[in-house]
């Protein structure tokens, strides 16, 4: 294994599929979020303000900000809608005998 941070998020049967749920990775708080089938993970800050993505409506890919409104891709981080202009990071998800995990990108 290597010496990466990897932190368990959960049984894949207690993170079905549109459960949200947040970790912290190296003292950052990040949203882990099954999206059809997939797990994705971003900081969970939104990048207009201090707002955290947890809860956030999901759909077609995006997670919304429950503050202001601002759509995230999933899959990137990348801000859809206004008004967050900058991305928020995105980590990495990975499953490994029934449990998912998340490791920095
Ligand atoms: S804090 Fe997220 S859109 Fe403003």
């Amino acid at each position: 294994m290597t010496a990466q941070t990897r932190v368990l998020v959960g049984r894949v049967d207690e993170l079905p599929e549109g459960s949200q749920r947040a970790v912290d990775v190296d003292g950052r708080s990040v949203v882990v979020v099954n999206h059809e089938g997939v797990y994705y993970a971003l900081r969970n800050n939104c990048s207009h303000k201090d707002y955290p993505l947890l809860g956030g409506d999901v759909s077609m890919g995006r997670i919304t900000c429950e503050k202001h409104g601002a759509k995230f891709e999933l899959a990137t981080g990348k801000p859809k809608t206004l008004p967050a202009v900058k991305p928020v990071a995105l980590y990495r998800t990975e499953v490994e005998h029934g449990e998912v995990f998340v490791l920095p990108l």
